[in-house]
Order: structure tokens, then sequence, then C-alpha cells
């Protein structure tokens, strides 16, 4: 059996919370949107120095459709004004933005900024952070069986075939996932990935959190022993 490794090579984030920061504030939720942006781009650098090689953000869910039409469309406008918005920022901390999603679902504008900051990233080396948008877990499975039945009638999916199917088949399976704000729930995040992902809940609020909540993550990391249904 393999040693846990000193970080994980993968880690998903459920962020969390940003409403309620707002709201202790008095301020609309969608300032706590716009604060938690700040809370990610802190959290992107630590884990880059923590040697985190891949990190995956819960951006907007499948489900979050389901929000007022005047968070859902801030949401959208946050992404086409700050994705390819942020670049300089990438390109200065070697940052590779990837997507994982309903993409083609999105309006125009947002497919247009997720394209080209992927195009404008795709040679950063530092870290690869693959944001989580109009995404739900089972989703994705269903989408990923789909494409394998079209390009195989009439053969029974495996294991393996259905890990080929599924987005960004090179990324490595997710080793822990996170959530802010004390909730305790996956919400369809990672749902095939997450199979043997360790799990850790954290009482702060998305929008508050900065270097000290990975390098809290990595701890708590390292206290686990990985058995992948093995023995130790
Ligand atoms: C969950 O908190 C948070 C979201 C649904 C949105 C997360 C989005 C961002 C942090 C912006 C990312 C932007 C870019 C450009 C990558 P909540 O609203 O459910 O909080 P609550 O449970 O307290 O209401």
């Amino acid at each position: 059996m393999a040693d846990t490794p000193v970080v994980p090579t993968h880690l998903g984030i459920i962020m969390d919370g940003n409403g309620r920061w707002a709201q202790k504030r008095s301020l609309p939720r969608t300032a706590g949107h716009l604060e938690g942006l700040k809370a990610l781009k802190r959290v992107i650098r630590e884990a880059a120095d923590q040697g985190i090689g891949y990190i995956t953000f819960y951006v907007f869910s499948t489900e979050n459709w389901k929000r007022s039409e005047q968070e859902v469309s801030y949401l959208m406008h946050l992404l086409v004004s700050k994705l390819h918005g942020e670049l300089a920022f990438y390109q200065k901390y070697g940052i590779r933005i990837l997507v994982r999603g309903k993409i083609d679902a999105l309006p125009v504008q947002v497919q247009q900024a997720i394209e080209q900051t992927v195009d404008a990233t795709r040679n950063n080396t530092t870290i690869t952070a693959i944001l989580a948008i109009n995404y739900g877990g089972r989703d994705e499975i269903c989408r990923a069986v789909n494409d394998f039945i079209a390009q195989n009638p009439g053969k029974s999916i495996s294991e393996d075939a259905l890990c080929s199917a599924m987005p960004l088949p090179q990324i490595p399976c997710v080793d822990m996932i996170v959530r802010s704000a004390n909730e305790k729930r996956l919400s369809n995040f990672l749902l095939w990935d997450s199979a043997y992902a360790e799990l850790a809940f954290y009482e702060k609020l998305w929008p508050d959190w900065d270097a000290s909540d990975v390098q809290q993550i990595c701890e708590e990391y390292r206290q686990r022993v990985r058995k992948f249904g093995g023995v130790q």
C-alpha cells in the first residue's frame, strides 16, 4: 500500500457560505460572491506554494439555476468579467485554468471567457485550477455513459471505460474534498472521482479563507491513512 503523500495531489473545494458572509454584514448576497473570488485567489496561491498540483473549485452547480435571477446573472457576470479579467494573475503565478461541467449550456459570453482563459493559460505549469461550472456529478456520469453507448453500441461499460469517458481523463482523481461553512455533504460534487477521497469540513465561511486554511487542510491530510479498501 502506498504511503499517503505529503499533500493531496488533487484537492476539491466546495466553496460555501458566501451568502451568510454577506448577510452577517447586511450586504447583498452578491457581495459575498465577490469576496469569495478573492478567497479563491488566496487559496490557489497557497495551494501552489504547498505543492498541490490540481485544485477543483465548485463554482456553479446544475442546481444553482434555482437561485434568484439577480444572483444567477451576477454570478454569470462575475465569470465573464473576472475569468479572463484575472489573466495577469494566472500568468504571474503559473496557473493553468481548466473547466468541467455542462459548458455548452452557459450564456455565450461565459463560454467565450472560458475558452479564452483556458487557451491563454494552457502552457502554465505551477498548478492546474479546474473550475466546475454548471456542474453536476450525476449529469457528468450520465453524459459520459451516453457518450460511451453512442461510440460502443451494444457493449457494456466497465469502470476503466467510464474513467476514460469522463471529462479530463488525464487529471488524477481527487484525493481530498473539503467544504466551508460547516455544511457536511457533497451536494453532487465529483461523485465518480470521490470514491476514495478523504473528506473534511470546516466552520469558516468561504470568503474568510486564506493561506492558513490550506495549511490546515494539508496538515489534516497528512494525518489520514489511505487504505483504498486494503488493510494497513
Ligand atoms: C456558495 O455559497 C457559493 C457559490 C454558489 C458561488 C461560488 C462562486 C464564487 C466564489 C465566484 C467564483 C468566480 C470566478 C470568476 C471563478 P452560498 O451562496 O451557497 O452561501 P450560503 O450557503 O451562505 O447562502
